[in-house]
């Protein structure tokens, strides 16, 4: 081992269930956050409080939540959700949730498409979610989509990405995962977006958040990593998209995460093992492909 470490933030249930097109029974969703937590993941994103009626696949949030609350009374795991207003927060306020996740985009089209309003609107709703979350003690991760590439708007800027990213810091986020939304980063996009963000931005502010449309999202990882970045959001067997980027494919999975950093000497926590065997059961009971080659390597074997 290195003795160097990355932290990282299983989205898996949140991200990876939310672009599924037939019902997932809410038991599954309750089994997979409950089999995740046995494998030394630190932090599961559990589900989300969006309106139903543009994401219905997440529309038993409560009762998903409800169930993880004897394990965030534990305190040893920490199962923050996704929050687009104060509506949201005050349904998860309700429920104790400890940490949430407000979500922004660096581009004008994937911020109407997918929170109704613009850039500028939606930092007002944020700022509010924010404060009002801190007044509770409740920690605040914020997601920039789009930092690459936008699915309405084509290529971003990096010094967009900077101005929004440093904005969420001034609100009071903790971290900034940087998402590329359309999964269509390469090494070389992430390193010119890292060098102008690390000019003003400790590399501890930020996680990187990268779809795998293009099969690039493991590199990236890795570029990022070699670039400072030290927390990675990852969905087991490769699950996930949002409904608001057409085409785009799931995150990079976990299962490959593990398996680049144990290897590389950098300690995960996780159990990789244990972790495959998730994703092979909960592709088996979505009925979808596993997105992990290293995931369906270790089963097999
Ligand atoms: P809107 O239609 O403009 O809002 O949606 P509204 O205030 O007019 O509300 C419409 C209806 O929704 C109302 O119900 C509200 O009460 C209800 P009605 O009166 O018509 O019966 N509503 C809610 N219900 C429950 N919980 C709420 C809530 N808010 C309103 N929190 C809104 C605006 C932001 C609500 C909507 O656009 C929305 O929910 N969008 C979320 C889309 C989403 O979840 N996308 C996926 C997550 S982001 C992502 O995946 C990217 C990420 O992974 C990083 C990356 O990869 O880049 C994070
Ligand atoms: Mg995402």
């Amino acid at each position: 081992m290195t003795g160097d470490t990355v932290r990282i933030v299983e989205v898996g249930p949140r991200d990876g269930l939310q672009n599924i097109k037939d019902v997932v029974p809410t038991a599954t969703k309750i089994e997979l956050i409950n089999r995740l937590a046995q494998t030394g993941l630190r932090t599961i994103e559990a589900t989300s409080f969006v309106s139903p009626k543009w994401v219905p696949q997440l529309s038993d949030a409560k009762t998903v939540m409800e169930s993880m609350k004897l394990s965030v009374a534990k305190g040893d795991i920490s199962f923050p959700v996704l929050i687009p207003n104060l509506k949201g927060l005050g349904a998860a306020l309700a429920l104790d949730v400890q940490e949430i996740g407000i979500f922004l985009s660096a581009t004008e089209g994937f911020s109407r498409n997918n929170i109704n309003c613009s850039v500028e609107e939606s930092l007002e709703r944020a700022r509010a979610v924010v404060d009002r979350a801190r007044e509770q003690n409740v920690r605040v991760r914020g997601y920039l989509s789009c930092v690459i590439d936008c699915p309405y708007d084509g290529r971003t800027s990096p010094l967009v990405v900077l101005r929004m990213a440093k904005k969420m810091l001034e609100m009071g986020c903790f971290e900034i995962s940087l998402g590329d939304t359309t999964g269509t980063a390469t090494p070389t996009d992430i390193r010119r977006l890292l060098e102008t963000l690390l000019r003003e931005i400790p590399a501890a502010k930020l996680a990187g958040h990268f779809h795998d449309s293009f099969g690039q999202a493991i590199v990236n990882v890795k570029e990022a990593y070699r670039m400072g970045i030290r927390a990675f959001d990852s969905s087991v067997g490769g699950l996930g998209g949002c409904p608001y980027s057409p085409g785009a494919k799931g995150n990079v999975a976990t299962e490959d995460v593990v398996w680049l950093f144990e290897n590389m000497g950098v300690n995960t926590g996780v159990e990789l093992t244990k972790l495959a065997h998730i994703g092979d059961w909960i592709t088996q009971q979505l009925g979808v492909s596993n997105g992990s080659q290293i995931s369906s390597a270790l089963v097999a074997n």
